[in-house]
């Protein structure tokens, strides 16, 4: 299968096309950036926001068999702040959705545990979401995307997926001038001996090790290709919920430190729980979550170990 991936230079991105490699496909990613992780497959460099005339029609010519895409400006906060941000996330998903119509590409849309906002529940079941719940403009941007994705499904018939990612960590998340995430984040700051800031001690969430979140598109995409699931959208996460405070004890055991904590409140538009429900994916596609927060912590330090020596 020959499949677009837009965001490639990414984290999810970077994984994904690594995966499909390995599985005998044709990844071709897209970003704005080149990839400074690998470079195992093509990217075509193009800002999506704004595609030079005729840029989306030659996608649609390029006889993807699917397109994923996952290019996004993906940091809640940052979004709060500047939330033109939020609204060139319609415009990256636009330009790409219309590439699949015009193409007649089916569609992958990587969209978030963000789109049901901040409400408490035990565990996060898919029709939970209630789209008069946006907790910021980030969570905005995936509700609209995934409005806008519903929408080509009913009008142009275009066949599509949505997953609703959760903290997905692991290989390739450590640019942290870049995006500051918070099990990166963590583990550098242990390792280097530095105080690190807890905004909410309350948060429970949702931890997805990037190899479990990938496998779970990879089942997408073939499904979808293949015609046996279609129009259907999925919480891909880990199904556990750990608070933060256990997320730090779990990086000291596995470094052998203890965190120097400062508790600060939930800054504005951050979900303080979130536990998803994965039976829907578990059933549909086979996904089966591997890793443990405990194992994958543990494969992450052993990478950015691995990166810091090379
Ligand atoms: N990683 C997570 O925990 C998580 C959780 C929920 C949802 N998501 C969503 O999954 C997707 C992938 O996440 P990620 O962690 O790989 O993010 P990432 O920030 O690592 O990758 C996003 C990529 O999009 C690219 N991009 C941004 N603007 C662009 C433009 N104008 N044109 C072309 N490319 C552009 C960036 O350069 C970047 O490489 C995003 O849509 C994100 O919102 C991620």
């Amino acid at each position: 299968m020959k499949v677009l991936i837009t965001g490639s230079s990414g984290q999810i991105g970077t994984n994904l096309a690594e995966r499909l490699l390995a599985d005998g496909h044709t990844p071709v990613g897209l970003d704005i950036r080149p990839n400074t992780w690998t470079g195992s497959f093509e990217t075509i460099l193009m800002d999506l926001a704004e595609p030079s005339p005729g840029a989306i029609e030659g996608l649609a010519e390029s006889d993807f068999d699917c397109i994923v895409h996952l290019a996004a400006h993906a940091k809640v906060f940052e979004l709060v702040e500047n939330p033109s941000k939020a609204f060139e996330n319609v415009r990256l998903l636009f330009h790409a959705l219309e590439a699949a119509r015009m193409g007649a590409v089916p569609f992958i849309f990587g969209s978030s545990r963000e789109v049901y906002g901040d409400i408490m529940r035990a565990t996060t079941e898919e029709s939970h979401a209630d789209f008069v719940v946006a907790e910021s403009p980030y969570s905005a941007s995936k509700i609209a995307g995934e409005a806008f994705v519903y929408s080509y499904g009913r009008c142009y018939g275009l066949r599509h997926l949505v997953f609703r990612f959760s903290n997905v960590y692991g290989r390739f998340d450590n640019d942290l001038e870049r995006l500051e995430r918070v099990v990166p984040l963590f583990i550098k700051r242990m390792i280097e001996d530095q105080p690190l800031t807890i905004y909410g001690p309350e948060k429970i969430l949702d931890f997805t090790y990037v190899d479990d979140c990938v496998a779970g598109i990879a089942a997408g995409i073939e499904r979808l290709v293949a015609g046996t699931v279609s129009n259907e959208t999925f919480n891909l996460a880990s199904g556990r919920g750990y608070t933060l405070s256990a997320l730090v004890e779990i990086i000291g055991e596995a470094i052998g430190k203890k965190g120097q904590v400062t508790f600060e409140p939930t800054r504005p538009g951050e979900v303080t729980r979130y536990v998803a429900d994965i039976s829907k994916a578990r059933r549909l596609l086979g996904y089966q979550p591997k890793t443990t927060l405990e194992k994958g912590v543990l494969k992450e330090i052993e990478w950015a170990r691995a990166m810091q020596s090379s």
